[in-house]
């Protein structure tokens, strides 16, 4: 379903293209994290990627969830903002020659994943509301609070000695 085919007619059906979107978005990422584990220096940075390799693994779980309760078949649709960002943060990296500096590019690529993903289930819950699906807004909510606490802590490892090792 593409956007400029007129294929979405209704807010069912934008609130459908954008949960494909993500669904899409969260599978391309399962893919990234193991990358991104093995370049990891900083053991805290190591240890932060692989937790959250493990909640992106659930949040394609709960959106597996999300298109049972909607009636809909899970199934994704290219997402080319997801693989802008993901292309981006492979090539920086791959261009980083020192331990401690690709520590702090690593950082920087996933925190632009993180807001990506806080940007889309935002709007997903804010849709999901309006729609009348109280319980997908509940499961929504609940990945956007770990992507959120992601962020928090990428955040704090940049802050705390990722950036000062890097500097
Ligand atoms: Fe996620
Ligand atoms: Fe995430």
């Amino acid at each position: 379903m593409g956007l400029f085919t007129r294929d979405i007619k209704t807010m069912e059906d934008l609130f459908t293209h954008q949960l494909r979107d993500i669904y899409y978005a969260e599978k391309q990422i399962v893919k990234s994290l193991p990358d991104m584990i093995e370049k990891a220096s900083d053991p805290q940075l190591k240890q932060g990627f692989q937790t959250h390799l493990r909640e992106t693994e659930n949040h394609v779980k709960r959106l597996d969830q999300v298109f049972q309760l909607t009636g809909q078949k899970a199934q994704g649709v290219d997402c080319p903002a997801i693989d802008g960002i993901l292309k981006e943060a492979k090539e920086v990296a791959g261009e980083v020659d020192k331990k401690t500096v690709l520590d702090a590019a690593l950082i920087a690529a996933a925190q632009a994943v993180e807001h990506y993903e806080m940007t889309r289930y935002g709007t997903l819950i804010a849709w999901a509301k309006q729609l009348g699906y109280n319980d997908v807004a509940t499961l929504l909510n609940q990945t956007l609070e770990e992507e959120k606490a992601t962020d928090k802590k990428l955040t704090s490892v940049a802050e705390s000695q990722v950036n000062r090792k890097a500097a």
